[in-house]
């Protein structure tokens, strides 16, 4: 049984094989999957989700990227959307330098009052952060979320990890743990303490080697698995558990 933490299966590039994708998944063994929203409309896709489907939970929030669209209505219909029972994470959340899209103060902004939003409404935040480590570490300092959360895909070093851990937080990892020149982020998956780690796809983005230049889906968190479990010299069955445990834990299912 493994759980893929981040995905968006409401993406368009599953409209025509949505079913089969989904059945590649659960025979895989991949039984949970929580989809991850980055502005309202796909906010509002993942909580339609994982209304219809029991494995799939649903995480509500504004992008980075987004930021620059948000008015003072986006965080009212968040709100409204974040108090359904299977809404259980706020996000994904951040900061990305990478590709600026919004203007990094308004970014900051955005960041600060979703993780206000998040503790009022009882949730655990998952961010994103893309060359922007001093800043998300700040902020994070500063506005530590009171509910927790996960650095999704986690990608810095382990020195950085160890002040993320210092302040509650999880770990993601998704397909660049598979990846040849992942030197970084497999000291962090061998170091991470086993009671705060993560798997996940971010489909369709991210595909974990063999499967690389393809689209990504659920069913191939199994990789991610598989590698993680080779980094920290254990089975296979016992890296899945325990990601498993620890998402239940964060997300308090
Ligand atoms: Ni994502």
């Amino acid at each position: 049984m493994i759980w893929d933490t981040h995905a968006h299966v409401d993406d368009t590039r599953y409209t025509d094989d949505f079913p089969e994708m989904l059945g590649r998944a659960q025979a895989a063994g991949i039984t949970r999957i929580l989809n991850v929203g980055y502005d309202l409309p796909s906010s509002e896709r993942s909580l339609k989700l994982a209304r219809e489907c029991d494995f799939i939970y649903a995480a509500v929030g504004i992008h980075p990227h987004d930021a620059k669209d948000v008015t003072d209505t986006t965080w009212d219909a968040l709100r409204e959307l974040a108090a359904d029972p299977k809404a259980v994470a706020w996000g994904e959340i951040g900061l990305d330098y990478y590709r600026d899209l919004s203007p990094r103060a308004l970014q900051q902004e955005v960041f600060i009052r979703q993780i206000e939003l998040a503790d009022e409404a009882g949730l655990p935040i998952i961010i994103h952060n893309r060359d922007a480590h001093e800043d998300v570490y700040r902020i994070v300092k500063e506005h530590t979320p009171k509910h927790g959360g996960v650095f999704h895909t986690y990608s810095g070093s382990w020195e950085m990890a160890k002040q993320l851990l210092n302040l509650g937080f999880y770990l993601s990892f998704a397909g660049p743990l598979t990846y040849k020149n992942a030197r970084q982020v497999l000291e962090v998956a061998e170091k991470v303490p086993s009671d705060r780690y993560l798997l996940e796809t971010d489909s369709p983005y991210l595909t974990p080697e063999p499967y690389r230049g393809k689209r990504n889906e659920p069913a191939y968190v199994r990789e991610v698995a598989v590698r993680l479990a080779q980094a920290r010299s254990l089975p296979l069955e016992e890296v899945a558990v325990q990601a498993w445990q620890n998402a239940e834990r964060l997300f308090k299912i």
